[in-house]
């Protein structure tokens, strides 16, 4: 397919990125007012451009991945150029229908969620579609499977998708250095640590996701009665460690709602 990204910043570029890494037989344009930050994709066979057009009438997809404020700008400059186009839309806010009727009856509006885990085949990508553009909200699961998991879900939770999978990566990675602090007090250097910290996190997914159990079920398995990992385990639920990875989630998706 020819997928023209707009809006090549942190998520656009990763999106690119992993298209061109991990699903075959694309061509690829991305578009920014400055792209010399992202001259190194060009390396990866995307083609680089400043103006939002190029490329645009030969698209099958085109995805945005600008902020909410730059949307109308944007489509007034390609609205002109395109019909019967798929446009995703990864803009926080922007609902199905808002951009459904920015876009006209022609054109076919999908919203995804992807994250910028995305540059290595590894993100989670929620995605949301009217029932009439079934066909095409199949097309960009089929893409973004290739680029990790791509459950399709209610549009209603879109911004609880990116309360879970967009700020969840820097949940995750805030858990990590917390991890690797504690490592280094106890007696490792930082690289050390973060190496065993981030190793344990990305193995304890992949057992989850390859067994599809209850993460209790595995915790079980290594906490040993009278053990150290039930004594830290307590601890760190006494002092609230579950408890407030949910009220930040709560909070975030308060934020998002405004
Ligand atoms: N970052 C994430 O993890 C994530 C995850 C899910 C969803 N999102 C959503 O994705 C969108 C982008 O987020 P981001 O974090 O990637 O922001 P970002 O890094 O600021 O990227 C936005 C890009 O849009 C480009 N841009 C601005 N005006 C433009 C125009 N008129 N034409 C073409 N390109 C233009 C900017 O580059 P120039 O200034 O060079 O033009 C910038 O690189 C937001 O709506 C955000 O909510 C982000």
């Amino acid at each position: 397919m020819n997928i023209h990204i707009i809006g090549g910043g942190n998520l656009g570029a990763s999106v690119a990125t992993g298209i061109a890494k991990f699903s075959s037989n694309h061509s690829i344009t991305v578009t920014r007012r400055n792209t010399s930050k992202i001259k190194h994709l060009e390396e990866l066979g995307i083609i680089l451009s400043t103006d939002n057009c190029h490329n645009i009438q030969e698209a099958d997809i085109v995805i945005l991945t600008i902020k909410p404020y730059q949307v109308d700008l944007v489509l007034a400059e390609i609205l002109p150029a395109i019909t019967n186009k798929i446009v995703a839309s990864a803009v926080s806010g922007l609902s199905i229908e808002s951009l459904q009727s920015k876009i006209g009856d022609t054109n076919q509006a999908i919203r995804i969620m992807p994250n910028i885990a995305a540059q290595f085949g590894e993100s989670a990508t929620c995605i949301s579609f009217q029932e009439k553009n079934a066909l095409q909200g199949r097309k960009l699961v089929t893409l973004f499977q290739d680029l990790g998991t791509a459950p399709i879900i209610d549009e209603k939770l879109m911004d609880a998708a990116t309360v879970l999978a967009a700020s969840g990566t820097a949940f995750a990675l805030r858990y990590i250095r917390a991890s690797m602090q504690a490592g280094i007090e106890i007696g490792f250097d930082w690289q050390t640590a973060l190496a065993i910290s981030a190793q344990t996190v990305k193995g304890a997914a992949e057992m989850l996701m390859e067994e599809q159990v209850h993460p209790e079920q595995l915790i079980d398995r290594v906490t040993t009665p009278q053990g150290c990992t039930i004594a830290g385990l307590n601890e760190m639920e006494m002092h609230g460690f579950s408890a407030s990875l949910i009220r930040g989630i709560k909070t975030s998706l308060k934020q998002i709602k405004g």
